[in-house]
């Protein structure tokens, strides 16, 4: 029997147009078990390239199974909402936001912004990250925060798409025994906007 793609530890595809779709409840791409194993081979794939996505090589598969976990279960109830960036079959990309609640409830946290190695480079993060703020302003949120581990070039990423630092966590990651970086907070004041998103 052949594997279904999904299932396949492998290099994404490197060919083809990367769409950006919604992931989750009501939308064209469910949050399945499917999806979460897809998720898996990204994450690790992306960890294991070296990507400051929580984890440190050698990456440890279970770990990021669990975390994984945690994702879909915030996906399934509503806790947060998603984007994958996808090329043929393959997910080539991931972004997510969560909402803040009661005195944080205007406000919300991205997280977990990858993509496949494979494909880095060519806008598809960019489009996922404004994806993700699209949808932030039509939840009504108005300001949306995220962190990025110092040393990594990747404020500059997000500095493209507006956000601004407002502080540090000082040694906050610890990427080797004795390599500690500071945690850069960056915040984004969410344009206000009336269309919905059609992603
Ligand atoms: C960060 C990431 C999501 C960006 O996605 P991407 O699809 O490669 O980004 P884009 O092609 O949209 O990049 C647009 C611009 O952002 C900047 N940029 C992108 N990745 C960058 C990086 N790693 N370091 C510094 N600047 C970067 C560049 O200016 C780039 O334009 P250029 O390619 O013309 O120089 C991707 O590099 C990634 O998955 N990295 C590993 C995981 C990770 O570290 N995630 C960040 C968690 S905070």
């Amino acid at each position: 029997m052949t594997e279904h793609p999904l299932f396949q530890r492998r290099q994404a595809e490197t060919t083809g147009p990367v769409d950006v779709r919604r992931v989750g409840p009501g939308t064209s791409m469910a949050s399945d078990n499917a999806f979460a194993l897809a998720l898996l081979n990204l994450w690790e794939r992306v960890s294991e390239a070296g990507g400051a996505v929580g984890f440190t090589v050698p990456v440890d598969r279970s770990a990021v199974g669990a975390a994984v976990s945690v994702v879909i279960d915030d996906l399934r109830s509503g806790r947060a909402f998603a984007f994958a960036a996808t090329r043929g079959r393959d997910i080539v990309g991931f972004a997510m936001v969560r909402p803040g609640k009661q005195t944080t409830a205007h406000t919300g946290r991205i997280s977990q912004v990858m993509v496949d190695p494979g494909v880095q480079r060519s806008g598809a993060g960019t489009r996922l990250v404004q994806a993700v703020i699209r949808l932030a302003g039509e939840l009504g949120l108005e300001r949306i925060r995220l962190g990025v581990r110092d040393g990594t070039g990747l404020d500059g990423f997000y500095r493209r798409l507006g956000f601004v630092e407002a502080g540090r966590l000082p040694a906050w990651i610890r990427v080797a025994p004795d390599d500690d970086r500071d945690e850069v907070l960056m915040v984004l004041e969410i344009p206000r906007r009336t269309e919905p998103d059609r992603t």
